[in-house]
């Protein structure tokens, strides 16, 4: 008989039998580059791309406002949205739409969000990106509970097993002091065990931090400024979302199905919750906050065509904000959690011309993703600067022979039960701490991987040094939270502990890998 990986835990055995396997020894992807994970092929027939505009999740209104914080309200829901023409699917979503709304928030100034729980399932919510206090930071075993305490019979901390903490029965405020400089962030379910089919299912949103340095420069604003969340999404023969949970309820068993372990791919690209969108612009400068939300796809951003002069992509910010100057990119491979904030010049182009953002990673139906259309001349009122931001001490902060320095394996390990993701040949347990930082220090850690692994720490921001002992690449420009490390490969990073003291994790961003155990602690003492 199968033991579950929870009780499989309970029993202690995990971390004494794990047995690290070599590199490559695991690997599955067919190529290199591409994404760790397995086509989760859609039972419908798929639309027909560039039919439907894209559209922009819409913007949250404060309750109410005082001298202290802007105060918000979300409700989780199930709702039915119209993702595909003509057929209706099921989403767990913030408010009820998925993306969820937009939280805009100026640097220094707390928000507060009320999230109120109405689905079937215990939830979390993290600010990805956030320098947040611990008890707000959306920990993955402190849970809200559904309104009614439904659904909080299994696991829900009260029998005492399963280490989950309820923050909040029904509801709970989420503080979010904001003490960082501008940049796209997104909040999204952290729930242990079930983040990928949570997320899967509707659970993110963005949450754009401002600040007047950011203000001040002549970048394109207002309906110029576009956040694009990119995710991919499998659909069943109803239109229902497919993914390949052990126990779809989400309150039994956790995990996917066996084929599935590497992570799910699905085989429709949803810009903005919508398959291969289109927008119309006129001939200038945009610019677009890129996320990748996918739970495992990569994806290699490319236009097709290429303008005649100049750089497909301007990149003018990272995760954690503008970058000191501009980059200029052929094309960005995104990995899933990573922001890429980016300027494209429509002026390249003549009025009527169709370009369209491709994916060099994808074939067939996921080598698209949307499509602009260049439908009318405007006069440019934006310009990219050569200078963006000072960047805090960003350009000043070098590795120290002093500096602590910390290797992880990110690693497929085989344990008794078959196999699981581990850091350093250990899963997931909410009462070890892998590293214990000082406030307010720098220290070097090393990522090593076996396949692809996004690797993501909360809290903390980074540097990305080197790959492969050599520099470090163009897209690793600027602040980070998550660095995409490939199959067989070392990354060093530079992390500050700054903001918090207290437990936070970190953890391979693609959330097949999370929810099977590739997660540590680490505390900020
Ligand atoms: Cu976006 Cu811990 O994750
Ligand atoms: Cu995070
Ligand atoms: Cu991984």
């Amino acid at each position: 008989m199968k033991i579950s990986r929870k009780r499989f835990l309970r029993l202690g055995l995990a971390g004494s039998v794990a047995l690290a396997l070599p590199f490559g020894a695991s690997a599955c992807s067919s190529r290199g580059d591409d994404s760790t994970g397995n086509l989760l092929p859609s039972g419908v027939r798929l639309p027909e791309p560039f039919r439907v505009q894209l559209p922009v999740p819409p913007v949250l209104e404060p309750t109410r406002s005082d001298a202290n914080a802007d105060y918000y309200g979300i409700t989780q829901r199930v709702a039915h949205a119209e993702i595909l023409p003509g057929l209706k699917t099921e989403v767990w979503a913030y408010d009820g739409v998925f993306p969820g709304p937009t939280i805009e928030s100026r640097s220094g100034r707390r928000t507060v969000v009320r999230h109120r729980n109405e689905l079937p399932v215990p939830t979390v919510v993290h600010l990805h990106g956030g320098v947040t206090p611990p008890e707000h930071d959306g920990y993955a075993t402190d849970v809200v509970t559904p309104v009614g305490g439904h659904g909080a019979g299994h696991g829900s901390g009260h029998g005492g097993h399963s280490g989950l903490n309820v923050v909040g029965e029904g509801a709970f405020d989420y503080h979010y002091p904001n003490g960082q400089r501008a940049a796209t962030l997104w909040y999204h379910d952290h729930r242990m065990d079930f983040t990928g089919p949570q997320v899967w299912r509707g659970l993110a949103g963005f949450h754009i931090l401002r600040d007047e340095e950011e203000d001040a420069l002549p970048l394109p604003d207002g309906e110029k400024d576009v956040p694009l969340m990119i995710c991919d999404r499998s659909f069943a023969e109803d239109g229902s979302f497919l993914y390949p949970s052990v126990d779809p309820s989400l309150m039994g068993e956790p995990g996917v199905t066996d084929a599935y372990m590497q992570g799910v791919l699905g085989d429709v690209i949803l810009v903005n919750g919508a398959p291969w969108p289109q927008m119309e612009v006129s001939n200038t400068k945009h610019r677009f906050r890129i996320l990748n939300a996918s739970n495992a796809r990569r994806y290699e951003l490319a236009l097709d065509p290429e303008p005649g002069e100049g750089s497909p992509f301007v990149q003018v910010g990272s995760d954690g904000g503008l970058l000191g100057a501009p980059v200029a990119h052929r094309t960005i491979p995104i990995a899933p959690s990573e922001r890429f904030d980016v300027v494209i010049d429509f002026s390249k182009y003549e009025v009527g011309t169709r370009v369209t953002l491709k994916n060099r990673l994808g074939d067939g139906g996921t080598a698209d993703i949307m499509r602009f259309r260049i439908v009318r001349n405007e006069k440019e009122e934006s310009t990219v600067p050569h200078r963006l931001s000072d960047m805090g001490e960003f350009e000043a902060l070098e590795e120290t022979a002093a500096m602590p320095t910390r290797r992880f394996r990110f690693t497929q390990s085989a344990g008794g039960d078959g196999t699981m993701w581990t850091i350093n040949g250990k899963p997931f347990d909410p009462e070890r701490i892998g590293a214990r930082p000082a406030l307010g220090s720098a220290e070097v850690w090393e990522f090593v991987t076996d396949v692809h692994h996004p690797v993501h720490l909360h809290l903390a921001h980074f540097k990305v040094l080197s790959r492969q002992g050599r520099r470090s690449l163009p897209k690793d420009a600027g602040w980070k939270d998550t660095v995409d490390v490939p199959p067989g490969q070392i990354a060093r990073v530079l992390c500050r502990f700054e903001g918090y003291r207290g437990k936070y994790v970190f953890h391979c961003h693609n959330l097949e890998h999370e929810d099977m155990m590739m997660m540590a602690n680490f505390e900020v003492v």
